[in-house]
């Protein structure tokens, strides 16, 4: 158990880097922060950091993580499913590639969780982080999966609990909540995802074929279920959201877990966006309690405030919507 996604990628990138003799880790340009700035301190204490690139959907090209891999490579790690476009990684071919040069390939499965099947032995990877609060689980709990034989050094030292991996007192009712919460998951793993592709159908044709300048970035059929992510031309996603929630509607532009101000978001940047593209860009993901009455409801808002925000644009004179 960990206290959540954060503490269990810290884990997998130090409790690794401090094992292997090797001083060099792979990881791609569109990470979280809770993997981006563990390797930002890493290269800070010597070790050498590659960023994967990826194409305008989002995908990391396999055969460039077997160009970068070397000897000296102790660690791969890329997240199962990008949390601002929702694009999914080929995890298991990158784990199978990782292999080749013996190293250790952990994936950030925060998003990925509760809407894909995942079958940690079938994609073949060492170490797979998870968050609770993702599948309705308490907040402040989460795990790294780590495969039988990987060893790992422990970020907490003391009374050895959790077999010396963290020591402290167990938070045991949130390891009840979130056990409870994985077994939900599980179980009604099916139906969630028909409900969620149902809903995030419904609002990608609707937006696509109702809001003129409107795109869907991220994969189109590589994706998270239950994500959808658009670039409205000509509007700035920051007053949309305002908007949205005068509406009641809950929506993001970046990382909806991260407490920074306002940088332009660097999943989107890495993807080849424009400035504009990137201003203009609204994150919107659907949850199992969600109906097909608040999709058409949020169609209706979005179309209201994106021609009202239109009118008002400093790229007026650009389009003709
Ligand atoms: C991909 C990804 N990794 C890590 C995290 C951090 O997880 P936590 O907030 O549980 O620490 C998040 C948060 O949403 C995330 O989306």
């Amino acid at each position: 158990m960990t206290s959540g996604g954060t503490e269990s990628n810290n884990t997998a990138l130090y409790g690794i880097a401090s094992q292997k003799k090797g001083k060099h880790i792979i990881t791609s340009s569109i990470e979280h922060d809770a993997i981006l700035e563990p390797c930002k301190h890493l290269e800070r204490e010597s070790y050498k950091v590659s960023y994967l690139p990826v194409d305008k959907y989002g995908l990391i090209d396999p055969e460039d993580l077997r160009k970068e891999l070397s000897h000296d490579t102790c660690l791969v790690t890329v997240m199962f499913a990008n949390n601002e476009v929702g694009t999914i990684q080929p995890i298991k071919e990158l784990a199978r590639i990782a292999h080749e040069k013996n190293a250790i390939f952990h994936t950030d499965a925060v998003q990925a969780v509760g809407k894909v099947a995942i079958d940690v032995k079938g994609f073949g990877v060492d170490l797979l982080s998870i968050s609770s609060h993702k599948i309705n689980g308490p907040k402040g709990v989460g795990a790294l999966y780590i495969k039988k034989g990987v060893k790992i050094s422990p970020l907490l030292l003391g009374g050895g609990q959790e077999s010396g991996l963290r020591s402290g007192t167990e938070n045991v009712a949130n390891m009840a909540g979130f056990g409870m919460a994985c077994k939900l998951a599980r179980d009604n793993l099916d139906q969630n995802i028909s409900h969620f592709k149902k809903l995030t159908n419904r609002l990608v044709s609707r937006v696509i074929n109702e809001i003129q300048g409107t795109t869907l970035n991220g994969h189109p059929e590589k994706r998270i279920p239950n994500n959808v992510h658009f670039t409205f031309l000509g509007v700035s996603g920051e007053d949309l959201i305002i908007k949205l929630d005068e509406n009641k509607i809950a929506a993001s532009t970046g990382s909806a877990c991260s407490v920074r101000i306002q940088r332009p978001s660097h999943v989107l940047k890495a993807m080849g966006f424009s400035h504009e593209q990137i201003t203009g860009s609204l994150r919107l993901t659907v949850g199992t309690t969600n109906t097909e009455q608040e999709i058409d409801d949020t169609v209706e808002v979005l179309k209201k405030v994106v021609k009202e925000l239109r009118t008002v644009s400093p790229y007026k004179s650009k389009y003709n919507f």
